[in-house]
């Protein structure tokens, strides 16, 4: 069986590619191969932190890999976030002051367009393929909704019923979230190879 990695230690996002890859492909996450430092992410969009990622693993232990990176872009603040979103209220902050932050931002503001975007850089022998996702929503002016994690309970997708992310069934935010778009293209590619 052909060997690429996830450049990921999230083991939920490995456990998920295992289901829908794990016939064809024996997917290693970063501690499978004893990457255990701080792979850099300076770069200043998702696209060249993906890169960046894949990149690494690449040069530093062979492998075939790849990597995701993700943003949340509100209109309002000019698409803030955005690659800042891990770490939007400061080092060593949770997610629950990045949502404080936005909230705090978004005060008073009508206009609460935003969507995820993921971008997806698989690279494979010499080549270097990409895969986006994105999912369009508003972000809404409190939290709803316990389930998801990051800034699911202020986003409110533009298709659904009206239920954040964080108030849905985990199959039902995959089917349409940028994540899961952007990983069903992977997929698809990946079962053609
Ligand atoms: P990552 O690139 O997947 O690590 O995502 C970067 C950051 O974006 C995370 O730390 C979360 O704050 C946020 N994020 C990514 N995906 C989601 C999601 O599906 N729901 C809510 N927040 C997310």
């Amino acid at each position: 069986m052909k060997k690429i990695v996830f450049a990921t230690n999230n083991a939920h996002k490995l456990q998920e590619l295992r289901q829908m890859l794990g016939d064809r492909y024996e997917i290693l996450g970063l501690a499978d191969i004893g990457c255990h430092e701080d792979i850099p992410e300076t770069a200043d969009t998702i696209e060249g932190n993906a890169q960046m990622k894949a990149r690494y693993v690449k040069e530093h232990y062979g492998y075939d890999c790849f990597s995701d990176d993700t943003g949340l872009e509100i209109d309002a603040l000019g698409g803030e976030p955005g690659v800042h979103s891990a770490r939007y209220a400061g080092p060593g902050h949770d997610s629950e002051a990045n949502i404080d932050k936005v909230l705090a931002k978004l005060d008073g503001v009508t206009d609460r367009q935003a969507r995820f975007r993921t971008a997806i850089v698989l690279l494979q022998g010499d080549e270097m393929h990409m895969f986006d996702g994105q999912v369009e929503g508003n972000i809404l002016t409190e939290r709803h909704g316990t389930g998801g994690f990051g800034y699911d309970s202020i986003f409110q997708p533009v298709e659904g019923d009206g239920s954040t992310f964080a108030q849905m069934l985990p199959q039902d935010k995959n089917r349409i979230s940028h994540r899961g778009r952007a990983v069903a293209k992977l997929v698809t590619f990946l079962n053609q190879e």
